[in-house]
């Protein structure tokens, strides 16, 4: 017979339930059960309430209890909707010339950048590829993440782009935590491709979206529009085409040049992310569309530029997601949480925006519904912190940890 599993009781419960997708957000709307439990089965939870309550329901044979002997907050489990972490190679020497004054876009010219990653990405060999996403994919676990959007991108080529998308799909299928594939195939045109920007997203469209489909690899095609990237018509060509084939389009958008929100909204994008540079009459294009703004602060710290507007976005009825963008390059340090922490205390973010960021609309950010929420019927992931107010968790900046993690109701080993 199958088993319920009672998880508690926790000092305090955060749901994330009940909370509007868009707009800005006061601590007052989050809903905080006091002595809390859930109730989880076959990786879904039956039931979220009182502990003690849940045990008079379901404290009978057919229930394992999980006790929580300590004081601990437990919240959905955390949820990064934009990273690149299945990549070969370091870049600290791009890090070392940024700390020298040179440019993103310069040390690109130079010889690193993103082409440096991707010649070390295309030698390595997919069980390499294999074993580093996965101590990176653990890591994030460990930290309460427990979905994770993975882009290729770092091979440019068909072969290359199979392979990390098989590599990324093998590695879900062996780990707990979920893996959610974006074909980044329009990275940027690669060094070794003779022919135009447009002959080689046309070749992206011809030999390798199809076989991702047949394979079944992903179902979301990113682009990044920028200087040195794509153009705005570019994509417009390219994503038209990748939706006629089924897919569902998100874009690397205004990181260092403006352009990216207005083709998001007219596709009609799942988000649009990176942000840093948008102007205000983007944010108003976006507040009135159903497109998610996807802010990556971990890309400001780590080329030491302004954060994407966040407060502005919220303001005008944007949602808001937050995500690591974690990559060797822009973004390599890896840690939501403490990128989240400092983004909200220089955007001016409540602790509900904050946290409604890296769970609920970043959940909706990727399309899903199940997760994100302590609900009945969503699965049973959730991060518990030994403390006995959720509000510890933003204020600690990063450096307070879960010290238990669910998956689908397993806890986790950390
Ligand atoms: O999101 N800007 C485009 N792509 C990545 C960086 C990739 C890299 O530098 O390797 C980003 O920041
Ligand atoms: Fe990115």
């Amino acid at each position: 017979m199958i088993k319920n599993r009672l998880i508690g009781p926790f000092t305090q419960l955060l749901t994330m339930d009940n909370i509007p997708l868009k707009g800005s957000l006061n601590d007052s709307q989050l809903e905080i059960i006091p002595d809390g439990g859930v109730v989880v089965c076959e990786g879904k939870i039956v039931k979220v309430g009182n502990y003690d309550l849940l045990g008079d329901e379901f404290g009978d044979r057919n229930t394992v209890i999980d006790y929580i002997e300590h004081e601990m907050v437990l919240i959905p489990g955390m949820i990064d909707p934009h990273t690149h972490i299945c990549w070969a190679g370091s870049r600290a020497n791009d890090y070392a010339l940024r700390l020298a004054g040179k440019s993103y876009l310069e040390i690109a010219l130079g010889g690193g950048g993103i082409g440096d990653t991707v010649q070390k990405t295309r030698v390595a060999t997919a069980m390499e590829l294999e074993a580093s996403l996965t101590e990176r994919a653990i890591n994030y676990l460990r930290n309460g993440v427990t979905t994770i959007e993975v882009k290729s991108g770092y091979c440019l080529n068909t072969e290359g782009e199979l392979k990390l998308l098989e590599v990324i799909g093998k590695t879900n299928k062996k780990l707990a935590v979920d893996l959610v594939s974006t074909c980044l195939a329009a990275h940027i045109k690669p060094a070794d491709f003779r022919g135009s920007q447009s002959e080689y997203l046309n070749n992206v469209v011809k030999e390798l979206l199809p076989e991702i489909k047949r394979r079944n690899l992903s179902n979301r095609i990113d682009i990044y529009i920028d200087k040195g990237a794509f153009t705005t018509a570019e994509a417009q060509v390219y994503l038209n085409q990748a939706r006629k084939l089924g897919f569902d389009l998100v874009i690397h958008g205004d990181q260092f040049t403006e352009g990216g929100v207005a083709v998001a909204c007219e596709l009609g994008a799942l988000s649009v992310d990176h942000l840093e540079m948008m102007n205000d009459y983007e944010i108003k294009l976006l507040a009135g569309s159903n497109v998610i703004p996807i802010v990556l602060p971990g890309s400001s710290l780590g080329l030491g530029g302004r954060f994407a507007p966040a407060r502005k976005l919220l303001d005008a009825g944007c949602s808001l997601a937050i995500g690591s963008d974690w990559n060797p390059g822009s973004a390599p340090m890896g840690d939501l949480l403490l990128q989240t922490a400092l983004l909200g205390i220089f955007e001016k973010m409540t602790m509900a925006e904050s946290l409604a960021g890296i769970t609920f609309r970043a959940a909706r950010a990727l399309g899903l519904s199940d997760r994100g929420v302590l609900k009945v019927g969503n699965l049973g992931d959730m991060a518990g912190f030994p403390v006995a107010d959720y509000r510890e968790i933003i204020y600690h900046q990063g450096s307070l940890n879960p010290s238990v993690v669910w998956k689908r109701g397993a806890r986790e080993t950390l």
